[in-house]
């Protein structure tokens, strides 16, 4: 499968969200990442449904939207009505995980179950039959630009392994710290959906390092 590159933009700059937004799709990302924070679940506040709603209008690449808020139950489906593609939720925030995403699939949206790194891999089984997605964190939920946690190269193998068992058509996602010398290594653990905040906001030529992503 080819590697699809998802820009968050969470490393974006908030008063120009449109442009760059813009930016990222001409530089060929497949899809866009929008991380949703409520400062509980999360010790930072980002943004919520108007967002999503206003960025669907501008831009017609899927929103995958990665909901780090507690409860996530309650704002699904108005999410969903804002016009997210795909929206996953952390296994860690909610107790009623498989309704959760049964009630976003109602929605005919996708949807994905994420851990966080502390997170055994083995608390997404028994979800992935639910799942159209499966979101890995290799940083610690909350901010943007932080170092890749090594172990997570074993995490997403061993994720790979049980999405083979449980459900092979669920897709493997990461986020946090990607960057140009651990992608390779990313892919070959199973990612298949690489989510990059600084790597490629930061970038002069952001075209040419989502070539570079998907080539390495
Ligand atoms: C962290 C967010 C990530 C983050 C990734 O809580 O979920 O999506 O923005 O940014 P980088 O790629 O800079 O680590
Ligand atoms: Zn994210």
């Amino acid at each position: 499968m080819k590697t699809m590159i998802a820009p968050s933009i969470l490393s974006a700059d908030f008063s120009k969200m449109g442009e760059e937004i813009k930016r990222m799709e001409l530089a060929g990302a497949d899809i866009i990442h929008c991380d949703v924070m409520d400062g509980i679940f999360v010790p930072n506040i980002t943004f919520g449904i108007k967002m999503v709603a206003d960025i669907r209008k501008i831009t017609s690449l899927p929103l995958d939207v990665h909901l780090m808020i507690v409860q996530p139950e309650k704002y699904v489906e108005r999410f969903a009505d804002a016009g997210a593609d795909y929206i996953t939720i952390h296994v860690e925030a909610t107790e009623k995980l498989n309704e959760t995403l049964s009630l976003i699939r109602k929605k005919a949206c996708k949807c994905g179950a994420v851990i966080s790194p502390d997170t055994p891999v083995s608390a997404l089984s028994g979800c992935l039959e639910l799942c159209d997605m499966a979101l890995l964190m290799s940083v610690y939920p909350g901010f943007g630009g932080q170092k890749f946690i090594e172990k997570s190269l074993d995490r997403m193998k061993e994720l790979s392994a049980l999405a083979k068992i449980e459900n092979p058509d669920v897709l493997l996602e990461i986020d946090g710290g990607v960057n140009l010398d651990n992608i390779s290594a990313i892919k070959q653990a199973g990612a298949q959906i690489i989510v990059a905040g600084n790597t490629v906001f930061s970038a002069t030529d952001p075209k040419a390092v989502m070539q570079e992503l998907r080539a390495k």
